[in-house]
């Protein structure tokens, strides 16, 4: 931008109050092209309320939310590249719910309930390939359609129809490469529940991910205080210290749209300090950025922000290809993470290729499911790798132990520091409410709402 304009920007003073610069400010000093989506900045005015403490604690509140949220909405249950061939399956659960994802015969994903018509008892323990669901108990088996395929003594079944005897169905969608299932047969469609992400995605699609890493872990707290802990930057100054040199938590751009209930979206700079580093060098500023960065140097005329984006395009180089040159800065370095309703957050651009799920963990409002996963760009013109398997750590490992995390292994440590306390606090502020900052904590008080919509919803 014109030097002019630049400090013109520079001297307004943000009507939301924020620190400068602004998001939209650092976008300016972009080089190539800067996609639409990144130039959208809506700030939906939703007031200011807080959320009841005991959404995240009471038996009422979330067998309400399982019942009516949960049993209504679209959630991701696993990757399509997880089950390639016929029989292969995992399982998802939520709450009581069981299903077994599986590939049929015929290549469509079907999500069958996991629960033996006979005497109910769960078909499958664990993924795997099948050719058939034979329940381990009296030999009932059903076909990877959902089928009936074989009655054990069928002479003392004279009640029991074929054709009525063949597994429940759940819905089953697919965008990105991730299989969603739905249990609400009057819910809309996949397309239409995620409003404007496939077209936000376009620019760098899933589909072309792959699954380099995935983690889960079992956390001691409800599964929104363990999301909400990951839609925000503000709180990098006090649990992640370390990152304050080189991440613009306050400067972070948080966006909701008015009349769109299933997606938010924050973008957190990176290159530029928080307010909260104190006066810091630009040499600072980007040695900080990577472990062993202690001889960088910003060279004159340029920033931190520039050198940071460099040495991630030059890492990117190989797998994206031409595809590199129309990164912006902004795409290679800062958190760009758009939040699908209610459980899915996902990470756009090529900053870091990650992706999160939280789900409660059983029917304990108390305990949380939280799944990590590295999702690469899939390298041009290379065949699609297998995706890793599945690490599950135990509640009372770190996540440091999940070597194929790297570095984020330390930095999801200091996230999950807080949640106990943060549990053990909210069953202490029973009928009261949190306070949510009116900019910053915007995202999870629209997230609420929408909750709310759904939960009071006695349909
Ligand atoms: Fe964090």
């Amino acid at each position: 931008m014109p030097a002019d304009d630049a400090s013109r920007s520079a001297r307004t003073p943000d009507p939301l109050g924020r620190p400068k610069p602004t998001v939209q400010d650092l976008l300016k000093e972009e080089r190539v092209e800067t996609p639409w989506q990144l130039e959208e900045a809506p700030f939906h005015d939703i007031g200011v309320a807080g959320v009841r403490a005991e959404d995240y604690v009471s038996r009422l509140f979330f067998d309400r939310e399982i019942a009516r949220m949960w049993g209504r909405v679209w959630q991701m249950a696993c990757r399509e590249d997880e089950i390639p061939n016929a029989g292969d399956h995992v399982l998802y659960e939520i709450g009581a719910r069981s299903y077994i994802i599986v590939r049929g015969e015929d290549g469509a994903v079907r999500a069958l309930r996991n629960v033996c018509l006979h005497r109910g008892r769960r078909l499958r323990d664990c993924p795997g390939r099948a050719a058939s669901f034979r329940c381990p108990f009296h030999g009932f088996t059903w076909s990877l359609n959902g089928a009936l395929k074989e009655t054990p003594t069928p002479w003392d079944f004279p009640h029991l129809e074929a054709q009525s005897f063949s597994l429940p169905q759940a819905r089953v969608g697919h965008w990105g490469g991730f299989v969603f299932v739905c249990f609400d047969p009057a819910a809309p469609s996949l397309e239409a529940y995620l409003e404007d992400i496939p077209a936000i995605f376009a620019r760098w699609p899933m589909e072309e991910r792959f699954t380099a890493a995935h983690v889960t872990r079992p956390l001691p707290c409800n599964w929104k205080v363990a999301l909400e802990a990951f839609v925000e930057s503000f709180h990098v100054t006090d649990t992640h210290p370390q990152a304050a040199t080189y991440i613009g938590d306050f400067h972070t751009q948080y966006d909701v749209w008015e009349g769109k209930r299933h997606y938010s979206r924050m973008i957190s700079p990176r290159g530029i300090a928080s307010p909260s580093a104190g006066a810091i060098s630009d040499d600072e500023i980007l040695q900080s950025s990577e472990p062993g960065g202690a001889n960088l140097r910003v060279p004159e005329g340029s920033t931190p922000r520039r050198e940071m984006a460099e040495r991630r395009r030059a890492h990117l180089r190989k797998t994206l290809g031409p595809d590199v040159a129309r990164l912006t800065d902004s795409e290679a370095i800062d958190t760009i993470q758009y939040w699908i309703f209610p459980n899915l957050v996902v990470w756009w651009g090529h900053a870091a290729p990650i992706v999160y799920r939280f789900r409660p963990l059983g029917e304990d409002p108390e305990r949380a499911l939280m799944d990590v996963y590295l999702m690469p760009q899939v390298p041009r013109g290379a065949d699609r790798p297998k995706p890793a398997a599945t690490t599950e750590l135990t509640e009372h490992q770190p996540w440091t132990d999940a070597k194929e995390l790297g570095g984020l292994g330390a930095v999801f440590d200091q996230d999950v520091g807080n949640f106990a306390a943060l549990q053990s606090g909210l069953r202490a502020m029973a009928g009261e409410r949190t306070t949510l900052a009116r900019y910053q904590e915007n995202r999870i008080r629209h997230f609420h709402r929408v909750l709310a919509e759904y939960v009071e919803d006695e349909r």
